[in-house]
């Protein structure tokens, strides 16, 4: 159990690589505080989950987390629950090429105040017992993605601001390791969905189709497999973790300082 008595926090838990994220956490040892903005999904997951890891275990939250004020909440009512928080993973986001503007406030803005409350919570600054944000990134945070320019901006951002932060944290003392996951493309249904929320770039949904049969689709299995890795491993912190199907490989990037 390379988790025993942790206390996780994971955003997007109700489906998906999310799911399978908080499934592996229990799985682990961990405590886990699910928070998703689809109550009904959310609800029913808690249920199975009561049942197979015990409802002391698990917590489950109904929150947007494009609401700071609500996100607060949620942290504070896990804080007071579990009684502290150990692990953060970012995970909830969306892929809309239409609403573009939702996808940057979801996955970089959403994403930015998600790391700030768990810093608050997590750092030994105030008091916190330290511990690991893991943000789930993409491949698209590392090269772009012709038929997704916001998401692909998203995921670069989100990825830029994980590193800047790992070194703020170690600059400061937070005792805080923050790390990106970056999987290729994963079974679900953000991944199946995505051509008809295109846009403009509808288009380019074959290519992408073709792309993604030539380098395969990740299982959500494989994808919480490397999760816990950056979780677990305390030597990596600042890092890129880039995940494709049958390669896994930490991202170097170019040094200018
Ligand atoms: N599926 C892929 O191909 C892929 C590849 C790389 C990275 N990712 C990233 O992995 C993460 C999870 O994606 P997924 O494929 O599991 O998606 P999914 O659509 O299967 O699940 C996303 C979950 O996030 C929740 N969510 C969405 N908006 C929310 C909000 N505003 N507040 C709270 N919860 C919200 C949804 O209700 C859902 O439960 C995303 O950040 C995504 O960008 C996905």
């Amino acid at each position: 159990m390379a988790l025993n008595g942790q206390i996780a926090v994971v955003t997007g838990a109700a489906m998906g690589i999310g799911r399978a994220i908080t499934e592996t956490l229990l799985q682990n040892g961990a405590k886990v505080a699910l928070i998703d903005v689809d109550e009904i999904a959310g609800r029913s997951l808690l249920e199975i989950l009561e049942k197979q890891f015990g409802s002391d275990r698990v917590l489950f939250l109904s929150c947007d987390v494009e609401s700071e004020e609500k996100l607060k909440v949620a942290f504070q009512k896990i804080a007071e629950t579990f009684g502290g928080v150990d692990i953060y993973c970012n995970n909830a986001g969306i892929l809309n090429e239409i609403q573009w503007q939702k996808t940057i406030s979801i996955n970089l803005v959403s994403a930015i105040s998600g790391n700030y409350l768990a810093l608050e919570h997590m750092s030994r600054q105030n008091g916190g017992r330290g511990g690991v944000i893991v943000n789930i990134s993409s491949m698209a945070g590392i090269g772009p993605l012709p038929s997704c320019p916001v998401y692909t901006a998203s995921k670069h951002g989100l990825l830029g601001f994980t590193r800047a932060m790992a070194a703020a944290s170690r600059a400061s003392g937070y005792g805080v390791r923050v790390n990106a996951l970056c999987p290729s493309f994963v079974q679900t249904e953000l991944f199946s969905g995505g051509p008809s929320r295109l846009g403009q770039f509808a288009h380019l949904a074959d290519e992408v189709a073709q792309f993604a049969e030539k380098i395969g689709i990740l299982t959500v299995g494989e994808v919480a497999e490397a999760f816990l890795e950056l979780a677990t491993d305390e030597t990596k912190n600042g890092e890129a973790l880039l995940l494709l199907p049958k390669r896994k490989q930490y991202v170097t990037f170019p040094s200018f300082l």
